[in-house]
């Protein structure tokens, strides 16, 4: 008997941010990464420099939001800035959606910038230009059979809301956003009946916990800006519903889980209190509509007052999502015990001890197909009712062209195999999934790194390893896009089959 149904998507993702480049076309305003230099793995935070009014220069990490007053980001002569190309696909997305199409792809979760459609914000107006290349974007897709997985909101709001607003903890950012939301769930009605409102919204808690510095003020600062995009998500979840009733509204958790280093409970307590604080905390305000109890710990220990009005709690209700997504990269391991220096995670984004029954990548990401089974468990014992998505599993690499146009890559093969055996075995014992879609199914620029280095794709782009601007940036079909074609158009029967 088939495990998956007949209408499960398969597919990929990619983001707006890593992948399209065009950063100053078609009207775009610059985002965040646009003013970010790479970095690699050894120095895990990328940066960007800012003048300030008195012509002094500084610098400012990914995300951090700590922009001096009156400070501009500026673009420095000499430093490569990755995602200004990207991978191109502004300029190459005909010829890379139909090579997804021919993987046999039923779906595509794809991220729209913010600033291609409103630049300006709301007061300047909508950029037809950026709608049209969406709308052309979207319309490819379907008429190549894949169902687009619309992610509204993935880090790429016009930075101006940064450097001006104060980012997401300025509720005005709510309105902007839901209009912003608003014009696309109007303009691209019918093109998609699958939307995200934001990317792993729990990310700010890893945020917090890998900045240096946090000060008591970042840490209420970052609890606002979670509680002002959870009431948009829900806000616009029932917008969706109004505009479409077909519509399905996700909103995505990173995956982050783990286990307990040793037996001793305390480790098991330590355990259970980070999946409460990084996912839990999101994952029932997303779909249960509320804070659950276990929130005035976690306000209390962070020394964080949140303002939750009778209207906030009203929309979070009203606005919970009808399916959960989440990503699984990876797993982690917390001790209360000391250990050796020898045995701390060498994985900024994964934080912890080391798994002494895990291989992991040359990025220090352990791989852990067993957790995967494991984390499909949890969410769906907690969410019995909701459906969830597997959006964003993969494994980040290096790869190598050979001179006949070649991509061997059976770790890619290896890993995601595994991953998608524990995932059947998990739906066949009860989980209710509805698709998986696979990080990232064209290469492109490391989240984390802004390196090119680290592949993910099923294809392969002729750019520079270190994100810089260089290369034909052809396309190449890695092995694994053979094997996944299997995968997809076996509905995820056909696992074992040999690679080409
Ligand atoms: C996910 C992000 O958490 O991790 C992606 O949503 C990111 O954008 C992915 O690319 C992998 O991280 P990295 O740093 O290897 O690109």
């Amino acid at each position: 008997m088939a495990t998956f149904s007949n209408d499960f998507l398969w597919g990929g993702d990619i983001s707006a941010t890593q992948i399209e480049g065009g950063w100053d076309e078609g009207g775009k305003s610059p985002v965040e990464t646009d003013y970010m230099v790479g970095v690699t793995h050894e120095t895990p935070f990328r940066y960007g420099f800012y003048r300030n009014p008195d012509g002094s220069e500084g610098t400012m990490q990914l995300y951090s939001g700590k922009l001096p007053k009156g400070a501009q980001m500026i673009i420095k002569e000499g430093y490569d800035y990755p995602n200004h190309k990207a991978s191109d696909f502004y300029h190459h997305y005909k010829e890379d959606l139909a090579l997804l199409a021919e993987m046999g792809f039923t779906a595509l979760n794809l991220t729209m910038s913010w600033a291609r459609i409103f630049p300006g914000g709301i007061s300047q107006g909508i950029n037809s230009e950026g709608v049209e290349y969406y709308r052309s974007v979207l319309s490819e897709c379907k008429r190549l059979g894949m169902e687009p997985i619309v992610t509204l909101y993935k880090y790429d709001m016009p930075f101006f809301y940064v450097s001006e607003w104060g980012g997401w903890s300025n509720r005005r950012l709510i309105e902007e956003y839901v209009e912003f939301a608003r014009v696309c769930l109007t303009e691209f009605k019918g093109l998609s009946h699958h939307w995200i409102t934001f990317n792993e919204l729990n990310i700010l808690k890893l945020t917090m916990d890998t900045l240096p510095d946090v000060t008591a003020e970042d840490r209420q600062r970052f609890f606002e800006e979670a509680h002002n995009q959870l009431v948009a998500s829900a806000r616009v979840v029932r917008l969706a519903h109004a505009i479409d009733p077909d519509n399905l509204v996700g909103c995505m958790c990173a995956g982050l889980f783990g286990y307990g280093y040793t037996c001793d409970p305390n480790d098991q307590l330590k355990m259970q209190k980070y999946m409460q604080d990084a996912m839990f905390y999101y994952g029932d305000v997303m779909v249960r509509g509320a804070y659950p109890r276990f929130a005035r710990r976690v306000w209390e220990e962070n020394g964080v007052s949140l303002n939750v009005s009778a209207e906030d709690a009203a929309d979070l209700m009203a606005g919970r999502v009808d399916f959960l997504p989440f990503s699984y990269y990876s797993s982690t391991c917390l001790t209360t015990h000391e250990i050796d220096a020898s045995l701390v995670s060498g994985n900024a984004s994964f934080s912890g001890v080391k798994n002494p029954y895990l291989a992991s990548t040359p990025w220090g990401w352990e791989i852990d197909p067993v957790g995967f089974k494991i984390a499909l468990h949890v969410l769906s014992d907690r969410y019995y009712d909701t459906p969830l998505l597997v959006v964003e599993n993969g494994m980040g690499t290096l790869d190598r062209l050979e001179d006949d146009g070649s991509v061997h890559d059976p770790y890619r093969i290896e890993y995601l195999r595994e991953h998608i055996r524990n995932m059947r075995e998990a739906v066949k014992e009860g989980v209710n999934l509805i698709g998986y879609t696979m990080w990232s199914c064209i290469d492109l620029i490391s989240a984390g790194t802004g390196e090119m280095r680290k592949r993910y794709g099923f294809i392969y782009v002729d750019a520079a390893d270190d994100g810089s601007p260089q290369g034909s940036y052809k396309r190449y079909r890695k092995d694994s896009f053979h094997w996944y074609k299997g995968v997809c158009e076996s509905n995820g029967e056909a696992l074992a089959q040999a690679a080409p």
